[in-house]
């Protein structure tokens, strides 16, 4: 094998992707996934690639630096691409010490373990934090997050995501680790937890439940296709300049109620009901504590430096998605039985 890598929280929605993404572009990398199978970790997100012969699954927590200490041994990897987190905001104001246990210190426990294992030679190595646009805080009605925005992250989540990309920041500073980190806006595709807000909604509305929108559903989310957000990982991954950090977005601001009432029109389309029947789910509820107006990225430094850029049109990959999430109800079944009814129950009851 040319390389080992370590991709941490690759049965995840965008860790899938990726792993996906490697597994098969890279015959003579071997891939490695950590992952600790939370309730948004499922590894029938990768039963396309599971029986592939550079791919192996290790079941385990980041936070637990005997067991990262022991992997480093039995693989010694040259490259990790971090993805494992705790990822969505709305848990994170429920629960915000889960978020800093596995944000901030499951990131350092990585990066103590590169700094050890790799302290002899740090040539051709590379530690590729995989990080969010919302460290940036939120923005007005006008401009957009670059590489030059000052970090004001707003809530736990955000918050965590922040004091984990300046650590990996820290560490190349004082021990000249070779990290990169990139900061990408709203992901959306397929294998997506419908927690969020766009598989969440797939779902409601296929099951003739209200669609809650939070506020007046005015906040705005730059999104991105997943696949895109996979393929510039592995631009920057391979192409990057260490040290530094690539902002990746869609050029695709929408408002929520606006990306509702479109999903709405493509599932009307796509299930045989009459325009207008999926609308009348939207359901106006009580607003996020704290909830950041506006985020849009910036991505021309990865455009300018590394040629990448959107490939798909949102429509279109709306389309793909709901497309995905129609032909996969027992995928959805199977992550939405149990632990997920209690969730809903607390997140949505008072709103
Ligand atoms: P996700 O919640 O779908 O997946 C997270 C994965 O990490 C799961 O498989 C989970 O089992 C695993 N995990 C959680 N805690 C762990 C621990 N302690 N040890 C090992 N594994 C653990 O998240 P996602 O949406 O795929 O996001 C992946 C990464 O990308 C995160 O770092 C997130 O901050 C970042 N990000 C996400 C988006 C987005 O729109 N979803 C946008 C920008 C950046
Ligand atoms: O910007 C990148 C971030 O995007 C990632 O770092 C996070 O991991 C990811 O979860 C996502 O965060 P958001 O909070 O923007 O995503 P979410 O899907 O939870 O919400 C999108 C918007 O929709 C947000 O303005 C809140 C709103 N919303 C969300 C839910 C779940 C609703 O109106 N109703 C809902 O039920």
């Amino acid at each position: 094998m040319q390389r080992t890598l370590l991709i941490t929280g690759g049965a995840g929605f965008i860790g899938s992707h990726v792993v996906r993404l490697f597994v098969n572009k890279y015959p003579d990398y071997r891939i490695v996934n950590l992952d600790a199978l939370t309730y948004a970790g499922n590894l029938e997100n990768l039963a396309d690639v599971k029986d592939k012969p550079n791919y192996t699954f290790e079941k385990g927590d980041i936070t637990d630096e005997a067991f990262v200490d022991q992997l480093f041994t039995s693989y010694q990897f040259d490259g990790v691409i971090h993805l494992a987190a705790e990822s969505h905001v709305d848990r994170s104001i429920m629960d915000p010490l889960a978020f800093i246990r596995t944000n901030v210190l499951g990131t350092a426990v990585l990066l103590n373990a590169c700094r050890k294992y790799w302290q002899d030679s740090m040539e051709g190595k590379l530690f590729y934090h995989v990080s969010t646009d919302e460290v940036y805080g939120t923005l007005g009605a006008e401009g957009f997050f670059t590489e030059e925005t000052p970090y004001d992250p707003r809530s736990p989540y955000s918050a965590s995501k922040a004091s984990s990309d300046h650590l990996v920041m820290a560490y190349h500073h004082t021990y000249h680790l070779p990290v990169i980190i990139s900061n990408c806006s709203n992901n959306y595709g397929s294998h997506h937890f419908p927690e969020k807000l766009i598989p969440l909604a797939i779902r409601n509305i296929r099951q003739n439940k209200p669609v809650p929108v939070y506020g007046k559903g005015e906040n705005v989310r730059d999104w991105l296709w997943v696949e895109d957000h996979a393929r510039a990982i592995d631009t920057i991954f391979h192409k990057g300049r260490t040290g530094e950090t690539y902002n990746i977005g869609g050029f695709n601001e929408w408002k929520n109620i606006d990306l509702i009432n479109l999903l709405c029109m493509i599932m009307d389309k796509k299930l045989g009901r009459a325009p207008g029947t999926s609308a009348q789910l939207i359901t106006f509820v009580k607003d996020r504590a704290g909830h950041d107006l506006r985020y849009a990225i910036d991505a021309t430094k990865l455009n300018k430096e590394l040629g990448w850029q959107p490939s798909l049109q949102f429509e279109e990959g709306l389309e793909k998605t709901v497309d995905w999430y129609l032909a996969n109800e027992e995928w959805l079944q199977h992550v939405t039985s149990g632990a997920y009814q209690q969730y809903y129950e607390e997140q949505y009851q008072k709103r």
